[in-house]
């Protein structure tokens, strides 16, 4: 059963990922990115609460976070497997899934982490453009859309995050290397873990990917 977790620096390649994933294996995309980013356009109370920590490149506190993911992993549509994006990035975050996966009956299958060296990163975050309706990323020199500033996917006009700027990436990575990178860990000691080379092309790599997902799919 396909109950995955994508982790990795920021610019990795996760959400790149996720887009092939969920088009062929039908599974909902559960980015936190993407949620706390539509809670801030709809200008929700926790949007507002967000928004401050994640322009400045900051993890949004455990206990938002947390309770995001458990409504949202409560939803009948994960019934039948989820891709977890970006979620969870803290050592309490993980431990509150565990518990979550089991009170749903979906327990974790694998986590894939793409590993990317730092200047890639930040060529990738400063020429990354995204869909403001989708959320569908592109990049100025290396992944361009069919029509100029438009998503192929939806139509929707593409834009430059907030937190795609120097100051806010080396936040971003830093909250990497200190909260999230120590998951890595604690997934490898439960044989969930499973490492590949995001320096490689976006369609080579998901070609890795697709047996391993067609192993732990049938499972
Ligand atoms: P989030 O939206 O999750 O951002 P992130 O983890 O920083 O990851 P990115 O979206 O920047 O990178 P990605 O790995 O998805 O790369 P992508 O595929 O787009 O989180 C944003 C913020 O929200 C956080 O900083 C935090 O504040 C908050 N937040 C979210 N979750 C949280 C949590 N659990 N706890 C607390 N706070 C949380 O690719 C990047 C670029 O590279 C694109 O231009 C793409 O076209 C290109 N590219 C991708 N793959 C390749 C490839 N193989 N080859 C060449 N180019 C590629």
């Amino acid at each position: 059963m396909l109950n995955i977790i994508l982790m990795g620096p920021p610019g990795a390649g996760k959400g790149t990922q996720a887009m092939k994933i969920i088009a062929k294996y039908q599974i909902p995309h559960i980015s936190t990115g993407d949620m706390f980013r539509e809670a801030i356009a709809e200008g929700t109370p926790m949007g507002k609460t967000a928004a401050g920590f994640i322009n400045a490149g900051n993890l949004v506190p455990d206990d938002v976070t947390i309770a995001l993911v458990r409504e949202r992993l409560s939803k009948p549509d994960c019934a039948h497997g989820y891709l977890l994006d970006g979620f969870p990035r803290t050592i309490p975050q993980a431990e509150a899934l565990d518990t979550l996966a089991k009170e749903i009956k979906r327990p974790i299958t694998l986590v894939i982490d793409f590993e990317c060296a730092r200047p890639e990163l930040i060529r990738r975050i400063s020429g990354r453009r995204v869909c403001a309706v989708c959320g569908a990323p592109y990049h100025v020199d290396t992944l361009k859309p069919k029509v100029e500033g438009i998503c192929d996917l939806c139509g929707g006009k593409l834009i430059q995050r907030k937190d795609d700027n120097v100051e806010s990436l080396i936040v971003r990575l830093e909250a990497y290397e200190s909260k999230t990178k120590p998951l890595l860990e604690f997934y490898k000691k439960r044989k969930l873990l499973v490492s590949v080379d995001g320096l490689k092309g976006v369609d080579v790599l998901f070609q890795e990917l697709v047996p391993l997902l067609d192993r732990i799919g049938t499972k």
